[in-house]
């Protein structure tokens, strides 16, 4: 098998990792893969906070969480089985927004480019990761920390920035299944 086809359809999204930090030449190699996106006109908008402070992550937490938890309600009639697995992932997990993963990456984009490029380099970061034996996920609800004074400071958030990801990175403690995917719907001409 190819090694990126075979990385691109095993990568899951992880939500339980181990503690043990990841070597920082390994995150560094990650945040390299992010940065050699494509991007539109070779703007590169994107620069890239690494978090593994304990602390941060407690702030992020506490910014998060709130607005987590009312999207969350917003989901409750709109999509009832989703919400219930998300529910079940609030009572049960400590940081069911970060899932206590040792490394977050904001990846932090600026400009009219940032929209379109931003998400190629955390796909990028993620497929990355999964062929270095690292777990990762996309977690959007871990951006939701922007009304936070403290944490935009922290993150050095200037006033037209925005946060994709961030994407969260660890050695799994459990790996999942692949979810249900549908097959892709493919117009040939
Ligand atoms: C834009 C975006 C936001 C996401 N936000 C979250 C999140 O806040 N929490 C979470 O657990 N997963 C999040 N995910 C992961 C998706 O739930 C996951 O990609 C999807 O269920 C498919 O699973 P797979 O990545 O293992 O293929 C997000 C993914 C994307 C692309």
């Amino acid at each position: 098998m190819n090694a990126v086809i075979d990385a691109i359809r095993k990568r899951r999204s992880v939500r339980s990792y181990d503690p043990r930090p990841v070597p920082r030449d390994i995150v560094q190699t990650v945040i390299e893969a992010g940065n050699e996106a494509p991007s539109a006109m070779n703007s590169q908008p994107w620069r890239f906070v690494i978090v593994e402070d304990i602390q941060i992550k407690e702030k992020l937490l506490g910014a998060a969480l709130p607005n987590a938890k009312k999207i969350l309600e917003m989901v409750k009639d709109v999509d009832p089985e989703r919400y219930a697995v998300i529910r079940t992932r609030y009572a049960e997990l400590k940081d069911p927004v970060y899932y206590s993963a040792p490394v977050i990456v904001f990846v932090i984009g600026h400009g009219r480019y940032a929209d379109h490029s931003c998400p190629l380099a955390c796909e990028n970061m993620m497929l990355a990761a999964h062929s270095l034996g690292l777990g990762s996920c996309w977690v959007g609800f871990g951006a939701m920390v922007t009304e936070d004074a403290e944490v935009r400071s922290i993150l050095a958030l200037q006033g037209e920035e925005k946060i994709f990801g961030p994407i969260l990175l660890g050695y799994p403690r459990d790996y999942p299944e692949k979810p249900a995917k549908k097959e892709p719907t493919a117009t040939w001409l």
